[in-house]
């Protein structure tokens, strides 16, 4: 049964999205078998896989609105073992409409009970907002996996956020985690890096990842050739940070199984 991680928080600009497709990828380069969503109506992810919208044949908006199913709505990519299903709202009517949907709460959940078992993970890019889609993508989430950037470090939307997990403990979700908090655009020997860092391990520590993204324009770059890094650099500091995230997160999940077996 996949794992379903959101990259979520309700700041713009943090790495999200850059998150989602690079974890992805390299995952899908562990040959791990995974799916990346899109539930971001701005449709950032599928430029940075390369999708234009004339390859799109269906994406959220149709599992939204019952039109198709979620298996007609999975796409191939460059990698054999990565999927993605693209958002696909280029309209105010349909934003609006795919807003009204999106309150109710189960859909993508229940949707992706269809196709959980084909994949080791499921990565979905959440938008900068704590409603609506994101209550959806959190819904049917196993965790959650919070990125910030260093510098614009506001602990308070990180508090936020924690808030906003509690809450949808309560309302939909009681088992939902925190995969962990990874700093991105990172800079080695910066006083704003230092104290992002230091800020976030008073209040936060047990959540915080061993890997931390570096500042790449190379990320930036890659997006421009629809390319995770991994397939446009792989030697670079950000395809190989990447790379390690992904070798964290499926250590710290292998782990926590055998534990588990242990218990038994
Ligand atoms: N580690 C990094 N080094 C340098 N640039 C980065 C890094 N991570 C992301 N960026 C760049 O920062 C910008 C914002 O990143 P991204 O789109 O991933 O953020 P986001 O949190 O998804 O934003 P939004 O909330 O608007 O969806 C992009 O131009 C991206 O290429
Ligand atoms: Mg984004």
């Amino acid at each position: 049964m996949g794992k379903v991680i959101s990259i979520c928080i309700s700041k713009g600009g943090v790495g999200k999205t850059t998150t989602a497709v690079n974890l992805a990828a390299s995952l899908a380069v562990a040959e791990k078998k995974t799916l990346l969503i899109d539930v971001d109506p701005f449709g950032s992810s599928a430029v940075a896989m390369g999708f234009t919208s004339d390859k799109i044949k269906a994406g959220i908006s149709e599992i939204f609105s019952f039109t198709k199913s979620i298996n007609y709505t999975i796409h191939k990519t460059d990698l054999e073992y990565l999927d993605f299903i693209p958002a696909n709202i280029n309209s105010i009517q349909l934003d609006e409409k795919f807003a009204r949907s999106s309150e109710n709460r189960v859909i993508l959940k229940n949707s992706l009970k269809e196709v959980k078992n084909n994949y080791d993970f499921i990565i979905i890019d959440c938008p900068p907002v704590l409603r609506g889609i994101t209550t959806n993508a959190l819904t049917a989430s196993d965790s959650i996996l919070i990125p910030v950037k260093c510098g614009h470090l506001s602990l308070d939307v990180v508090d936020r956020l924690f808030q906003y997990i509690f809450w949808i403990r309560e309302i939909s979700n009681p088992e939902l985690a925190v995969e962990g908090i990874i700093l991105t655009m990172y800079e080695k020997n910066s006083k704003v890096t230092e104290i992002s860092e230091r800020e976030l391990k008073l209040k936060y520590n047990q959540y915080l990842l061993e890997t931390n993204i570096p500042t790449s324009s190379l990320l930036n770059e890659a997006t421009f050739y629809g390319k995770p890094l991994c397939l446009y650099k792989i030697n670079s500091l950000g395809a190989i940070a990447y790379l390690n995230l992904a070798y964290e997160i499926i250590d710290n999940n292998e782990n926590k199984k055998l534990n588990l077996n242990q218990i038994k």
